[in-house]
């Protein structure tokens, strides 16, 4: 065993200067996208510049350090668009501008510039599914009345039966509840219905209209001109309908289902991604796409669609050497035949935070079972969410980085009632708490609220815990033993290495001898990850200890993750189809 191993805290980094290492990135690379480090920032809760309690971009200008830093290569932004917020800015009223709680375009151009000159990357979220009911497009819809030319771009129906007050569908919404809402004609009588997936603030678009086509790809242009380096596609599989409305499950396989990842969709996104193509340096489309079939999920990224789509699949996972590996196993295989890379995501601003997650006893995620009230251990949940970000830091691969993970942050699972916003919790009646609880601003110093979220004094639009002083960015960057600090040298050391720049995984099996619910690998010969996802300590396999998520002594102890420098390569390894993935 290598000494070294005795002495090393988490969060230290022993190997960088001793191991073989890469050149530093350059924004002129066109394969970028592939191994990049994304950073999500939700603008609402990141930084507050100007003192009203919501973050916007002047926050977030002057804490681009702190993400240069963090060793970031791109931020996502989730939407900043003029909206009126029924949901979180999922509701776009204009989507060539930006909210005037968040800034101004010229703010957003600056800021764009400003990240490029640290080599940040900017993505920014496009929603196309839906708009706001307080778009120009819908708001001239319902005034020009049923049969119109403006009411074709959205999906107006009349209701069933003699009165027309039958619901056209029973589709059911991802928030629950109806998916029409019935109009009410300029003389007040009961008019058409319209379709919402959503809340009944985010009417759908008609993409079977030449309009909503071209207005998307000029929509895609405009911020591909102002330096945008990609888009995050919001609800990617659901723009398009069967246009006969059956009820689901009336008609049977892939493709079929009259709402979800039906095969028009690959005409749109090739459209998207001549768009895209036709600009200098890699602009790239990354889909929020849930489908549960892995090949059905890949055929999005196919070399004229989407660059990469989000890794549902290991997110719901449950904890578990075996879970973990079947799904990267799975989502390797995948996506090796149509040569995209994978991505890998512990969690985002629609989910439970990976602290409080991992620390259940069901440790799996479903929107469905989100209720108040599960019990979590938070010492357990911040120890595997610590493994977990150093097992995905190591996978081949993207890796998406929900802000405030990396300073261990819990959900907030006690907000007031009355302050929730998020749609998901009152459509449900109050029984889903929803997304606010893992929404909360940011703490980046000092003893009490608002944690330098905004100047002293200021009230943050979600309250945060006043246990939250322990977790601020200047606590963390003060004890070696941090999660920030752990982030860190963990995206420092996966740029230096040269091994999680490309190198294939291959599973090493016997890595642990005889142990249970480990799991490791190793990417090229030189490097391995090894995460004891069990109850009882086991011993580390020779090699010189990188960096680890909890205090190492020999043994790796339950419900943590370590690197590892290998001196000769290990004997028996199972190499996986990513070795042959094309690349490009
Ligand atoms: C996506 C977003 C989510 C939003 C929904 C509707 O799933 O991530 O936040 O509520 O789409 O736009």
């Amino acid at each position: 065993m290598d000494s070294d191993v005795l002495t090393r805290q988490p969060g230290e980094n022993a190997g960088a200067d001793a191991v073989a290492s890469r050149p530093a990135p350059s924004t002129a690379d066109p394969l970028w996208w592939r191994s990049a480090v994304i950073y999500q920032v939700y603008v609402r809760s990141f930084a507050d510049g100007n003192g009203d309690g919501t973050g916007d971009l002047a926050g977030v200008r002057t804490r681009l350090g702190y993400l240069k830093d963090l060793g970031v290569d791109a931020i996502w932004f989730n939407p900043w668009y003029p909206s009126p917020m029924a949901d979180g800015g999922y509701d776009v009223e204009d989507y060539r501008d930006i909210h005037p709680q968040f800034g101004t375009l010229a703010e957003a151009e600056a800021l764009i510039a400003e990240a490029l000159a640290l080599g940040i990357r900017t993505i920014i979220d496009v929603v196309p599914n839906h708009i706001s009911e307080q778009h120009p497009w819908f708001q001239a819809a319902l005034a020009a009345g049923p049969g119109s030319p403006d009411r074709e771009r959205f999906w107006f129906h009349p209701g069933t039966g003699e009165n027309g007050d039958g619901i056209p569908t029973h589709w059911v919404s991802s928030f629950q509840g109806e998916t029409w809402t019935r109009t009410t004609n300029p003389d007040g009588t009961p008019g058409e219905w319209y379709l919402h997936m959503f809340t009944p603030e985010q009417p759908d678009l008609n993409w079977n209209h030449p309009d909503v086509r071209r207005e998307h790809e000029e929509i895609l242009r405009f911020w591909f001109d102002r330096g945008v380096a990609g888009v995050r596609i919001d609800s990617a599989a659901l723009l398009i309908k069967d246009p006969d409305l059956p009820e689901v499950g009336e008609k049977e396989g892939p493709g079929q289902h009259p709402t979800e990842d039906r095969d028009e969709l690959h005409d749109v996104y090739r459209s998207w991604r001549a768009v895209a193509d036709a600009y200098p340096g890699t602009r790239v489309l990354v889909g929020e796409i849930w489908v549960p079939d892995i090949d059905r999920f890949t055929a999005y990224l196919r070399p004229d669609e989407m660059h990469t789509a989000f890794n549902f699949d290991f997110l719901a996972r449950p904890w578990g050497a075996a879970s973990f590996r079947d799904s990267i196993s799975q989502t390797l295989a995948a996506h090796a035949p149509v040569g995209a890379p994978s991505t890998w995501v512990l969690s985002n601003h629609d989910v439970t935070r990976p602290v409080t997650r991992y620390g259940r006893e069901d440790t799996a995620f479903a929107f469905l079972k989100k209720r108040f009230g599960v019990p979590t251990d938070p010492e357990l949940g911040r120890d595997r969410a610590r493994a977990a970000a150093l097992l995905v830091a190591a996978l081949p691969g993207s890796l998406y980085i929900y802000q405030g993970d990396e300073l261990g942050l819990p959900e907030v699972e006690d907000l007031p009632r009355d302050l929730i916003e998020d749609p998901m919790h009152y459509r449900s009646g109050g029984i889903d708490p929803g997304r606010d609880g893992c929404r909360v601003p940011l703490p980046w110093s000092g003893d009490e609220a608002p944690f330098g979220f905004g100047a002293a004094g200021t009230r943050a639009w979600l309250p945060q815990p006043a246990a939250w002083s322990a977790l601020t960015v200047e606590t963390q960057e003060a004890d070696p033993r941090s999660t920030l600090l752990l982030y860190r040298s963990a995206l420092r050391l996966r740029r230096e290495l040269i091994e999680l720049a490309d190198a294939p995984l291959a599973w090493w099996d016997d890595a642990v001898p005889g142990a249970r619910d480990v799991l490791a690998f190793r990417r090229g010969d030189g490097f391995a990850c090894v995460l004891n996802a069990g109850e009882d300590p086991v011993a580390l396999p020779p090699g010189e200890v990188l960096l680890t998520s909890t205090e190492v002594d020999g043994s790796l102890p339950p419900n943590s993750a370590a690197w590892l420098r290998l001196q000769t390569p290990p004997v028996s390894t199972t190499n996986t189809p990513e070795s042959s993935a094309p690349r490009g």
